[in-house]
């Protein structure tokens, strides 16, 4: 296969959540500090929109890199359905652990995707926390 045939196709979906960011091993002073309104003990909330990026060559037959019914449904299963009008930090067992930045949850959306897309795509996250602030996870 040529690889200039290499494409990227993206969907892009949303999510509501709920969190807090917060340091156990920190005074709440020190917590204060760094994270400053994010370390609200009552949480708030923001409007996550997420791209997730699958690289590979279209099929011969179908001229599609990857189903996108199929992506969405993916994506809908292992992340909306986990994170969607959830509190990140009590309701996702992987933040029990695991301060839930946008650094952190793109992360972890990618660990979560990649177990369930084909090893033949790379797999790239972006998660935009707000319109202004933005994460990347390239992954491998
Ligand atoms: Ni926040």
């Amino acid at each position: 296969m040529f690889d200039l045939m290499r494409t990227a196709v993206i969907r892009k979906e949303h999510f509501n959540a709920a969190h807090r960011l917060y340091n156990p091993d920190w005074s709440d002073k020190k917590n204060d500090r760094v994270f400053g309104k994010c370390n609200n003990p009552n949480f708030h909330g923001h409007n996550y929109e997420l791209l997730v990026k699958l690289i590979g060559h279209p099929d011969p037959e179908t001229g599609y890199v990857y189903d996108m019914k199929q992506l969405s449904d993916v994506i809908r299963e292992e992340i909306i359905t986990a994170f969607d009008h959830r509190n990140l930090n009590r309701d996702v067992p992987e933040f029990q652990q695991l301060n839930p930045t946008a650094e952190n949850i793109a992360m972890v959306i990618w660990q979560k995707l990649r177990k369930r897309i084909d090893l033949q795509y790379e797999l790239k996250i972006t998660l935009y926390e707000t319109e202004r602030n933005i994460v990347e996870y390239p992954g491998e």
